[in-house]
């Protein structure tokens, strides 16, 4: 789908695009606020992602500021709400409704998984709830040794619904996931790190170098070849060794079809 990205637009919904060759960095633009989330920064997420430019192969998400995110911004859950904002979820509406909204706010996050690119959340600070959450929805996390993680939703009364259950129960297990999320513990960046939650911690000042080396690295590899492996990558859990064998099988007629046609 392609709708027209404004900047102005985007900054008024506390996000930066800047686009250098292949790779994209979206930045959460409200430090003052520690970069608290709201549905039109999630809005606009999806936009991002349903205009990304062909050719983006990297996509680094990141926040200004000394935390990543503190997750929704709490004043929706006031009486005067977020300046400017809808509710996130009408307190009157039909479930049919809800479920539309909440499955639009998720949308900002889903497309963060497509195998064309790779994505990565460079961490520095709190990622809480929300927060926690767009970090999950990237395939990769480098953390700075000052990350740290919550789900705090429970916390709220809520669950969380930005589809970061799944990332966190296949990354740390079920028990784990469990466990952190009912108890709503934070988890500080080495933990993270021995968990699978994140790749790399590294001292606060090294974050983006190691972010660009990282970001290097990928680039390295054929466009085609990457985002076919990552595609077979992302099937494996959910099949058996025979269905993910005849996977691979395709896979490869397809990358020699490509690799033949390209000469
Ligand atoms: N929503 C709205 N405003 C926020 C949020 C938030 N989630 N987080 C921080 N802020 C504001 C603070 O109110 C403060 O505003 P002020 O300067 O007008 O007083 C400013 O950002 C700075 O926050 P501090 O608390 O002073 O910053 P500090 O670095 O000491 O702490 C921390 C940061 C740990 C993130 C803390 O602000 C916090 O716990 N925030 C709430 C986190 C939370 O419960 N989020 C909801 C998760 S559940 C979900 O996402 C669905």
């Amino acid at each position: 789908m392609e709708v027209a990205l404004d900047t102005e637009d985007l900054a008024g919904s506390g996000l930066r695009l800047e686009i250098d060759g292949a790779v994209a960095t979206i930045t959460l633009i409200r430090p003052e606020r520690r970069n608290a989330q709201t549905p039109a920064m999630w809005r606009a997420l999806a936009r991002i992602g349903d205009t990304l430019p062909v050719g983006i192969r990297v996509v680094v998400v990141r926040g200004e500021g000394p935390s990543f995110s503190s997750g929704i911004d709490l004043r929706a859950f006031t009486p005067e709400g977020v300046p400017g904002e809808d509710a996130p979820l009408p307190a009157d509406a039909a479930p049919e409704e809800i479920d539309r909204t909440i499955a639009g706010y998720q949308r900002g996050f889903t497309w963060l998984r497509r195998p064309a690119i790779v994505s990565i959340a460079a961490v520095r600070g709190h990622a809480i709830g929300a927060g926690f959450q767009l970090a999950l929805a990237c395939d990769l996390r480098i953390v700075a040794d000052d990350a740290s993680f919550c789900m705090k939703e429970p916390a709220l009364g809520l669950v969380p619904d930005l589809t970061g259950t799944k990332p966190l129960v296949d990354t740390v297990g079920l028990a784990r996931a469990l466990e952190m999320c009912l108890t709503v513990r934070t988890v500080p960046a080495e933990e993270a790190r021995e968990l699978g939650i994140a790749q790399a911690v590294v001292p606060g000042d090294e974050l983006d170098d190691a972010v660009r080396d990282l970001t290097a690295a990928l680039l390295q590899v054929d466009a085609g070849a990457a985002a076919a492996t990552k595609s077979l990558l992302q099937q494996a859990p959910g099949n058996t060794l025979d269905e993910q064998a005849a996977t691979e099988r395709r896979a490869q007629i397809d990358r020699l079809r490509a690799l033949g046609e390209s000469r």
